[in-house]
């Protein structure tokens, strides 16, 4: 069995709620697969999220971790598996200092001191945060925040990694340099990622991308597929990037352009190529 997750047929609606927030919902993730989940505010994702991880009690279906029945009885072996990063930093912290804060996990599971120094140390340089180690939190960027938030769950050595949002809040440099964390993380800690997320670029990373429209899955597919439907991605709860606009605005003008989905780096080297071939 390659999934490392598995839903079948699950609804759920919240108690005071009559709308199911899931309907009928059903997919796989492949083991070391980095999917992306988009769709609108609204749309179920993070509730999604929250039934991966055992929260909520389904009205129907099944999810597996691992080949394990996401249940009341085996929680806590299920969210060993599982590690979360959410939208906004500040909430996460519970620490006074950075490697407090990574540290806490990890005391919660009794890890003898020397065995967590080290595994604190290893996880604030691989996120290169090691000199900010005996910082408060408090003090750092956004983009800081959320390395941290990732060094503690790395720590843990989870086998799947979920972000909520996690670099909706930074501006573009922030979030490229989380996302180029996060490709390290992911080859050197073998990870499943599941990133929800509104921002292309990071869509566009994704080896495949399941697109959830008021709790149903609407369409998945790999990111060109799923990327070259122009206008209806802004539909489809996504932020059009700078490089499709560009595109966009050159189609207007006649001119030809590839069709394939392009990010801003991409339109840059082309944009270069056609200069010099045409020069
Ligand atoms: N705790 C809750 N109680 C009742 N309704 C909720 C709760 N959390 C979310 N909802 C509703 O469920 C729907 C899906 O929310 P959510 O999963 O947060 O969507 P998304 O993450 O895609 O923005 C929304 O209509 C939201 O208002
Ligand atoms: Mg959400």
């Amino acid at each position: 069995m390659t999934a490392i997750i598995r839903a079948t047929n699950i609804s759920y609606h919240y108690p005071d709620e009559t709308n199911d927030v899931i309907h009928n919902l059903s997919f796989e993730i492949k083991r070391g697969d980095w999917v992306a989940i988009v769709g609108h505010n609204g749309s179920g994702k993070s509730t999604l999220a929250r039934a991966i991880d055992g929260l909520l009690e389904l009205d129907q279906g099944e999810i597996f971790v691992n080949d394990q029945l996401v249940a009341q009885e085996n929680i806590w072996e299920i969210r060993k598996q599982i590690g979360f990063v959410f939208q906004n930093p500040d909430n996460q912290f519970v620490g006074a200092t950075v490697a407090d804060d990574v540290a806490f996990g990890l005391e919660n599971r009794h890890m003898p001191r020397n065995e967590m120094i080290e595994k604190v140390n290893e996880a604030l340089e691989m996120v290169e945060m090691s000199q900010f180690a005996e910082r408060e939190p408090a003090a750092l960027s956004g983009g800081q925040k959320q390395r941290v938030a990732l060094a503690g769950v790395v720590a843990m050595r989870p086998d799947i990694l979920i972000l909520d949002e996690a670099t909706s809040m930074l501006d573009p440099e922030g979030r490229e340099s989380i996302l180029k964390l996060l490709q390290q993380l992911r080859q050197r800690y073998h990870l499943t990622v599941i990133s929800i997320t509104h921002d292309i670029d990071e869509a566009a990373m994704a080896d495949e991308i399941l697109l959830i429209d008021d709790g149903r899955l609407v369409a998945k597919g790999v990111p060109n597929e799923i990327l070259m439907q122009g206008d209806r991605l802004i539909e489809l709860g996504l932020d059009v990037p700078y490089g499709e606009k560009i595109k966009r605005a050159l189609v207007k003008e006649d001119l030809q352009t590839p069709t394939e989905y392009m990010d801003s780096n991409r339109m840059v080297d082309w944009l270069w190529q056609k200069l010099n071939l045409t020069k």
